[in-house]
């Protein structure tokens, strides 16, 4: 379905994330017909570029990242009609007024920031200096959205200043993933799992997000991070509150964030004893170490990090929710398993073994659903039970819809364009999961604590491991 016309202009539009994301996802959805009309992608950053040379750079950026996305011949050029630069200072006064007579005409008008946090508050103050902040305005801010309660709060003030919480869009793009959100439609369009999920039916929930590959080039936005700010305190927190949150009333946006908002109001602090920190090591001389990386021997941050998280409210009291995440792991792999609780009692005897079911939600790859469940094994052998998995991999059971779905950000700026806030986090959420996470971070940082070390291609330290044995569980295998 088309979406009204627009005028998106992205602040850092010469950037990496419009280079690797912003612009081909912008692109596929003008081949799938959705950007009509008279809309515009206005890219705005301070080096001096031609409106022809950034077409250049746009149509780089779609060959690179495009992922292989078919559209007909033609296409490129004529998204190329609806791409426009400005150069533009976001501390001075260059650039502004070209900008405001650029967006003039009364339509939805996003302002996309992607750009260092610092910048939030000086963009917001000069679109308004400008003229460009009235109700039709939309602001799209990328994380990190602070490294503390103290910034955040910070950014948010900024931001508040010149627009209402309901023109600020604050992308968590794991909130896009389109199994994310079919863990919504899991849980509350089914009258299967809802009875079932709390504490008196699952014995545990792990969420993993495991990734191949290092820090990279990102060594110097990273080392100030590490994996507790760059992937916990936002994606994994997400999926935790999509897990763990009551219904919602209804799909809409004040509804599901007021619940998420109450799963992180009711998580624990963790104790030291329930989380583990790590740095991955070399691989060869290919792949170096994660100080080599980042360039810094005596860094302290983590490139992994596994934890046992408690939620203290009526449904979750008693299952721990154990996450991880990290760099250079065995897999990439990103998954939710609710692991269930044992049958009460064996009628099949001690000899049957013991058996659970475990519903698995596979983010990617391979996006999908697994049930495992527990059978009799086939043949004359007597009552032997085995455990066998109704598995739903959504390409298979969907066709090619399934393979053609958007990815994360396709979704997510469309939801800008149409003002659907509902997978984007609220200004209080993001202030909660800082008010959790700061104390475990100024702790660590606080002692001194070293990482402990793990191999390139392993599952994570061996410390993470007892995290779970010594609780008699063991971590689901990385696949
Ligand atoms: C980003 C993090 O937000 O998410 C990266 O900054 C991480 O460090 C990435 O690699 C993971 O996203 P995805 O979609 O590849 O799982």
């Amino acid at each position: 379905i088309p979406v009204d016309e627009f005028d998106l202009v992205i602040f850092g539009g010469t950037g990496d994330l419009a280079r690797r994301k912003i612009l081909p996802a912008l692109f596929r959805r003008f081949c799938a017909g959705q950007m009509e009309g008279k809309s515009r992608i206005i890219g705005a950053a301070r080096s001096d570029h031609s409106t022809q040379e950034f077409r250049d750079f746009v149509t780089e950026s779609i060959r690179e990242f495009n992922g292989g996305t078919h559209c007909e011949d033609g296409t490129l050029e004529s998204f190329l009609t609806h791409i426009d630069y400005v150069q533009i200072d976001a501390l001075g006064t260059d650039g502004w007024a070209e900008l405001a007579e650029k967006v003039e005409e009364k339509r939805i008008r996003a302002f996309y920031f992607s750009v260092a946090p610092s910048l939030f508050g000086a963009l917001a103050e000069r679109l308004h200096e400008h003229g460009m902040a009235d109700s039709d305005t939309r602001i799209v801010v990328e994380k990190p959205f602070g490294r503390d309660l103290a910034s955040a709060k910070v950014l948010n003030a900024g931001l508040a200043q010149h627009f209402d919480e309901s023109q600020i869009y604050r992308i968590d793009h794991y909130l896009g993933k389109e199994t994310v959100q079919n863990l919504m439609a899991v849980r509350f369009g089914n009258m299967l799992f809802e009875p079932l999920w709390n504490s008196q039916y699952i014995d545990h929930i792990q969420i993993t997000v495991s990734e191949t590959v290092g820090v990279g080039g990102r060594g110097e936005y990273y080392d100030k991070s590490g994996a507790m700010r760059d992937m916990v305190q936002n994606h994994l927190m997400q999926l935790l509150c999509l897990i763990a949150m009551e219904p919602p009333a209804k799909f809409d946006p004040a509804a599901v964030r007021d619940e998420k908002l109450k799963v992180i109001r009711a998580l624990d602090p963790v104790p030291q004893d329930d989380l583990v920190r790590g740095q991955y090591l070399a691989d060869g001389p290919e792949k170096e170490s994660y100080l080599q990386d980042v360039g810094d021997t005596s860094s302290l941050t983590e490139s992994y990090i596994a934890m046992k998280v408690k939620i203290s409210n009526w449904r979750w009291a008693g299952t721990p929710f154990y996450m991880r995440t990290g760099k250079r792991l065995k897999a990439r792999t990103s998954e939710i398993a609710v692991v269930f609780k044992e049958t009460p009692h064996s009628i099949f005897g001690p000899e049957s073994g013991n058996h659970r079911n475990i519903l698995t939600i596979r983010l990617q790859p391979n996006e999908g659903m697994e049930l495992g469940v527990t059978i009799k094994e086939p043949g004359p052998g007597g009552m032997r039970l085995v455990d066998v998995p109704l598995d739903m991999t959504f390409a298979d059971a969907l066709g090619p819809d399934a393979e053609d779905v958007p990815d994360a950000y396709e979704r997510l700026i469309m939801d800008v364009i149409r003002g659907n806030q509902t997978l984007f986090m609220r200004g209080d959420e993001v202030e909660a999961a800082w008010a959790w996470a700061d104390p475990m971070i100024e702790g660590w940082e606080d002692r001194g604590d070293k990482p402990k070390t793990y191999e390139s291609g392993s599952t994570g330290p061996e410390e993470a491991l007892m995290l779970m044995h010594r609780d008699g569980r063991r971590w689901r295998e990385i696949r």
